[in-house]
C-alpha cells in the first residue's frame, strides 16, 4: 500500500482518530512521524487499517517514537523479545486487559504508550474500548479539580501480575513495582491536564488509607467512563493501534469465548510525570 494522501478523521468525540493513506511497513518521513505523534498526543490513540507488517517492520516503526520497553509479563512472540504476546487461546476464558485500565502506571517512569497489531481477530467480538482522561479531567468541577491537584496516587503491579498460576503472565516474581504519581498530570506532550488514576493499578491516595481512598476513586472510576468520553475500535487482521497511556484507559472485550485472538504488542518507553 502507499499512499501520499494521508487523512485523520475522529474516531469518537473525544478520543481516537483513524489515519488513512499510510504504509506503516515503510520508514515515516520527518513530517508524518510528527503528525502521527501530535495525533497521539491531542486524541490519544490512533487507528490505522490494512496494515502489513514483519516483526521486523513492527519493531522499527515502534523504534521511530522511541525506546522499547521489554515487557516482563507476557509471553514474547518467539525470537523477538521486544514483541508481547497478547493472545487469548480458545480454551482459555480471560483475557489479557478485560478491565479499564492504563499500563505500566505502576512504573517509576511510565511507558508513554502501546502498539498493538492484530494478527488474528475472532469472527466477531474482541473489540477494544478507550476512553479519555483529558475528557474525563474536563468535565469534573473545578472544586474536585482543586482537590485532586494536591493529590498523588500509589500504584502497584503487585495484585495483577504478581499472582502466581495465572496462565495469562508469567515472572510473578517479578512484580515488585510500585510507584507514586501526581492524582492529575499535564501531558509531557499536549501541556493538557489528565486523570491519572485507573482500575487497574491505582492502589490508594498517597497517605490516605485503601478505605478513605475507595469512595473517591470509585467515583472518578464511574465518571472517566461515560461514553462521551469514549470510542470502540473494532479489529480486523492488520489493524494497529497506538494509544498514549497519559491521556486514555483501555478495555479489551472478552466477548468470544472458544476463539483465538492474537495480537502483537510494542510498548514504547516514556518518562517520569508531572503534575
Ligand atoms: C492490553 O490491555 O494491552 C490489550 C488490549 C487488547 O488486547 O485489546
Amino acid at each position: 500500500m502507499r499512499s501520499n494522501t494521508i487523512q485523520i478523521r475522529p474516531a469518537g468525540a473525544s478520543v481516537g482518530a483513524e489515519i488513512t493513506g499510510v504504509d506503516l511497513s515503510e520508514p515515516l518521513t520527518g513530517v508524518l512521524r510528527d503528525t502521527i505523534k501530535r495525533t497521539l498526543a491531542d486524541r490519544g490513540v490512533v487507528f490505522f487499517r490494512d496494515q502489513t507488517l514483519t516483526p521486523e517492520q513492527h519493531i522499527g516503526l515502534a523504534r521511530q517514537f522511541g525506546d522499547i520497553n521489554v515487557n516482563r509479563f507476557f509471553s514474547n512472540a518467539e525470537g523477538y523479545p521486544e514483541i508481547a504476546l497478547v493472545v487469548k487461546e480458545p480454551h482459555q476464558t480471560k483475557n489479557i486487559g478485560g478491565g479499564w485500565h492504563t499500563d505500566h502506571s505502576y512504573d517509576v517512569e511510565p511507558a508513554l504508550g502501546s502498539m498493538l497489531y492484530a494478527r488474528e481477530v475472532p469472527p466477531t467480538g474482541g473489540d477494544t474500548l478507550f476512553s479519555s482522561m483529558y475528557a474525563a479531567y474536563d468535565a469534573l468541577s473545578d472544586g474536585l479539580k482543586h482537590t485532586l491537584g494536591g493529590l498523588r496516587a500509589v500504584h502497584s503491579s503487585r495484585h495483577v501480575f504478581g499472582v502466581a498460576r495465572d496462565d495469562r503472565f508469567r515472572n510473578a516474581e517479578a512484580a515488585v513495582q510500585d510507584a507514586v504519581h501526581p492524582a492529575v498530570i499535564t501531558h509531557p506532550d499536549s501541556g493538557r491536564k489528565a486523570l491519572y488514576v485507573n482500575p487497574g493499578f491505582t492502589l490508594r491516595f498517597e497517605g490516605w488509607t485503601d478505605d478513605e481512598s475507595r469512595g473517591l476513586l470509585e467515583y472518578l472510576y464511574r465518571h472517566a467512563v461515560k461514553p462521551e468520553f469514549g470510542c470502540r475500535f473494532v479489529w480486523q487482521n492488520g489493524s494497529l493501534a497506538f494509544w498514549d497511556n497519559r491521556a486514555t484507559w483501555h478495555y479489551a472485550v472478552n466477548d468470544y469465548q472458544g476463539e483465538r485472538r492474537l495480537m502483537h504488542r510494542i510498548t514504547i518507553e516514556g518518562c517520569a510525570l508531572a503534575a
